[in-house]
């Protein structure tokens, strides 16, 4: 719920962070370099849920291109505000073999999770395996990865919103929320 411009979920507060307005720009910008970059090739967008629902919802409908949608659901988060280290996919992919397959994610944060995700679809031979993300923290990585489309790079801070939860809240707002410290 809201209180004084803030919203609330179980005691913490969060403060507006990237705002409706900055996440379509961000959106607009991935979504033309990506049509760019994949022209004359037939996409597998492959969604990692549940956070990625509305950001590849927005993302897919402004890319012009041939493409068919998988979803995937990968867990690395408990109840808790830091990743756990312990990435559960649940893959239930199709024939990818000499298919561009793009990955779909809300954060990079550990890079456990799309490091998971590269090395199983690899193994099925598609032509080509990028992944875009919304949101980026370098400074949290556990691992090397080579994310191909960054729509921004944020400090290593909890995050809600547009998909992103706390404790499974807070996905639905359209605004990006910031865990406030004060
Ligand atoms: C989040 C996010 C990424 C992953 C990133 O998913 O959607 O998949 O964590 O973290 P990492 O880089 O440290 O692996 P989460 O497990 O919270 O599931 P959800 O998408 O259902 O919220």
């Amino acid at each position: 719920m809201f209180e004084n411009g803030k919203y609330i979920i179980n005691d913490k507060k969060f403060k507006i962070f990237i705002s409706k307005e900055e996440i379509s720009q961000i959106v607009n910008n991935l979504a033309a370099k990506i049509t760019n970059d994949y022209q004359n090739k037939e996409i597998i967008f492959v969604l990692t849920l549940k956070g990625s629902l509305f950001f590849a919802a927005d993302l897919i409908r402004q890319i012009p291109l041939d493409c068919s949608i998988e979803v995937i659901s990968a867990k690395s988060y408990g109840s808790e505000m830091e990743t756990s280290g312990n990435v559960k996919i649940v893959n239930l992919l199709p024939e990818i073999e000499n298919k561009h397959v793009l990955i779909i994610e809300d954060i990079v944060d550990s890079g456990l999770t799309i490091q998971t995700l590269f090395d199983k679809i690899s193994i099925s031979k598609p032509a080509s395996l990028s992944a875009v993300t919304l949101l980026s923290k370098p400074s949290m990585r556990k691992v090397e990865v080579d994310v191909q489309y960054v729509g921004k790079d944020i400090p290593p801070e909890f995050v809600i919103g547009y998909g992103l939860d706390f404790d499974e809240k807070g996905r639905q707002l359209p605004d990006i929320y910031v865990l406030d410290s004060e």
